[in-house]
């Protein structure tokens, strides 16, 4: 692949929890001295800062910042409108009413607190579903409320609260040759087309980059064509939640090991010959964090596990020991 296409330099980033951070020195080392850039993994998310009505909570995201700030790291939003992090108070007031107002109000607050500290913002967080949806569309409580079109007002108002901000739509399943995610591809790819015609404010894009070794080869000419085809819209490409999800514990830990090594190496060096890519951020930190983990309910017992955790997809182990990931990151970086 052409070294030369390949910008300068590329931010390399993770997700944290501040909570997590306070609690254990080694990991905030390993934060600090890593990565040039944090996302917070939950505190910025509508549930956290105001999980009860007017009741806001905006201390772990202020002291997340705040270690942001002292390692001369960049802080990104995630995320502005999502069903899955929206209180349930919220959910059933914009059902009752149908007030934008709601979505309106919680916009400005957030974006405009942290509007001189945070550039990109993830404006809409998952709004494609080939599946279930609807033209493409995720049907949540948004799109049945305010009709498809709820991604454009949420774009045009994160605009008006932070005018310099750079907006974003976050989405996953684009990475993989099976039909939904061919159709995924080319649902996200009409979606940003609808949206530019319109002349929304819309910047960029997350690619979440959740990699799985469970569904089959990457199909690099495809991935390489769907980005291209954003990049040619104008838009900046951000990876934003790059991992990788294992599915053989049989094989030993070195196995399993160079097996995710590989499928990042495979996925960057189709990705990051895109020059619109600008960074790459993997969704946590140490397996012992991973939200893998609690996806298949297997919480990580170090005591249990020690370094061999149930699920192995993210730069460094559970005891904070640098994997291969953490080597195929560097070598695509260029950070050594
Ligand atoms: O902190 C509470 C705890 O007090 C409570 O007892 C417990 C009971 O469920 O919940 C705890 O909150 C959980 C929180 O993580 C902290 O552990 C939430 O239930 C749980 O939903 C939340 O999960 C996060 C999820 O987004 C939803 O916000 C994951 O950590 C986070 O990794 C995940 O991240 C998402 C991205 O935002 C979008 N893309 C997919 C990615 C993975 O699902």
């Amino acid at each position: 692949m052409a070294e030369t296409l390949r910008p300068e330099r590329r931010l390399l980033g993770a997700c944290a929890r501040i909570d997590q951070i306070e609690q254990d020195a080694e990991l905030a080392a390993c934060v600090a001295s890593q990565f040039s850039s944090v996302t917070p993994e939950i505190h910025l998310k509508w549930n956290s800062v105001e999980n009860k009505e007017g009741q806001f909570w905006f201390g772990p995201v202020d002291r997340l910042i705040a270690f942001a700030q002292r390692n001369g790291q960049r802080v990104h939003g995630h995320a502005l409108i999502w069903e899955q992090s929206t209180p349930d108070w919220a959910l059933h007031q914009l059902r009752r009413d149908g007030d934008w107002g709601l979505v309106e109000r919680h916009i400005h607050r957030v974006m405009g607190r942290y509007r001189d500290v945070i550039g990109d913002w993830d404006v809409v967080n998952e709004p494609i579903d080939t599946q279930n949806g609807r033209n493409g569309l995720r049907r949540n409580t948004f799109q049945q409320v305010f009709g498809s079109n709820y991604i454009e007002r949420a774009l045009e108002t994160a605009h008006e609260a932070a005018p310099q901000a750079r907006l974003l739509l976050n989405e996953y399943g684009f990475e993989y040759d099976n039909y939904v995610e061919v159709e995924r591809r080319a649902a996200f790819l009409s979606l940003l087309q609808r949206l530019l015609d319109q002349g929304v404010p819309l910047h960029a894009v997350g690619i979440q980059a959740h990699l799985d070794l469970g569904k089959g080869p990457i199909p690099a000419r495809d991935v390489a064509d769907f980005l291209q085809a954003i990049a040619d819209m104008g838009l900046a490409i951000l990876i934003t939640e790059l991992d990788v999800k294992e599915r053989d514990y049989r094989a030993t830990i070195a196995e399993r090991d160079m097996r995710v090594s590989d499928e990042v190496r495979r996925y960057l060096d189709i990705a990051l010959t895109q020059p619109a890519v600008e960074s790459v951020t993997t969704w946590g930190v140490t397996d012992r964090h991973s939200w893998l983990q609690v996806e298949r309910g297997d919480q990580v017992d170090p005591e249990r596990f020690g370094s061999a955790a149930p699920n192995r997809g993210l730069p460094f182990d559970s005891d904070l020991r640098p994997k291969p990931m953490h080597v195929a990151l560097q070598d695509a970086i260029g950070q050594n």
